[in-house]
């Protein structure tokens, strides 16, 4: 049976990834961009979800300005907790599942391990305060909804750390911040991992909601990250140096250790995840080709 989508954003990483790979997973797929509906505009995409056609409903869109954030808490707190709550809601009032999307900044990186999904939440900044907040909302909604944590996101697409280091290729020397771990998560895997769950939430209505960590498999530093798209583009590139967060004041502090441990959504749904590195290299083959 072919399964109706309707999903709120369009153009971002992920959203792009999905809208790509839905008909493999027999979807139809409905993405709506900001244009069609703002998540500043709880009551407008309440409606909305209240008038679809869907047998499930993704939210792809976010606030994700992590350093602009830090001035901007009214409107992160609208698009990333109250909409997504308003949303949740309306889905819970048609009995829709619905898929949502979080992030490993709930945490403040000070576990000594991977992080699972119950562990203690406190954010360090505020973007990850309106996504907790966001993450409240709905399960509170009464929805049946899957909450996917994941991390530093990458694709050929949008405003994304891969894309970052290769406009700065050309520099002599780049320094690059290797006191923060984390799994790196291709856009793409993400995007499947999101279809996955989300056709097995429509699908089989004992299948349980909850909070689920999905990243890339393998763990590195921002300088690794940085060390190993060089290395798998090719070709002459800056000389990297290892340099602590300190040395990079940003407006929003991010936590040191954003490993997430993703057992929970493999015993859940048979999702395992694939190499963060095999994502690049898709990654960095699209971009060539553009
Ligand atoms: N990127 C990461 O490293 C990362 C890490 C952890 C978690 N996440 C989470 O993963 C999910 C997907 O992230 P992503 O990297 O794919 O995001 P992204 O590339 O930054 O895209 C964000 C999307 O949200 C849309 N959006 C923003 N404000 C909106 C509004 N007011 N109304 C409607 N749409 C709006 C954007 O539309 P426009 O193009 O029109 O602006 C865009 O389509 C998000 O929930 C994010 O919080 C991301």
């Amino acid at each position: 049976m072919t399964l109706k989508v309707l999903q709120f954003g369009a153009s971002g990483q992920m959203a792009r990834e999905t809208v790509r790979r839905a008909p493999r997973h027999g979807m139809v797929l409905t993405a709506l961009s900001r244009e069609q509906a703002d998540l500043a505009d709880p009551e407008a995409v309440a409606r909305i979800v209240a008038q679809a056609d869907a047998d499930l409903v993704i939210n792809a869109a976010a606030y994700t300005a992590v350093d602009k954030a830090e001035s901007e808490r009214d409107l992160a707190f609208l698009i990333n907790a109250e909409t997504p709550g308003a949303l949740a809601r309306a889905c819970a009032a048609r009995g829709l599942p619905l898929v949502h999307v979080s992030t490993d900044y709930v945490f403040n990186g000070q576990a000594g391990r991977p992080w699972r999904e119950d562990d203690p939440v406190a954010p360090l900044n505020v973007y990850g305060d309106s996504k907790l907040a966001g993450e409240l909302a709905i399960l509170g909604s009464g929805a049946r909804a899957a909450i996917l944590r994941t991390s530093w996101v990458f694709s050929a697409h949008g405003a994304n750390f891969v894309k970052t280091m290769l406009r700065l290729a050309d520099r002599a020397e780049l320094k690059v911040v290797d006191d923060q771990v984390g799994r790196p998560t291709f856009a793409g895997d993400l995007a499947e991992a999101a279809l996955a769950v989300g056709a097995r939430l429509a699908r089989d209505e004992n299948a349980a909601g909850g909070v689920f960590h999905f990243a890339g498999e393998g763990a590195v530093s921002w300088f690794e990250f940085a060390a190993a798209i060089f290395a798998m583009r090719g070709g002459p590139g800056p000389e990297i140096m290892p340099i602590p967060t300190r040395d990079y004041p940003l407006p929003a502090a991010r936590p040191h250790n954003s490993v997430l441990d993703c057992a929970r959504v493999e015993r859940a749904f048979g999702i395992v995840p694939r190499a963060w590195r095999d994502g690049l290299g898709e990654t960095l083959a699209e971009l060539a080709q553009a």
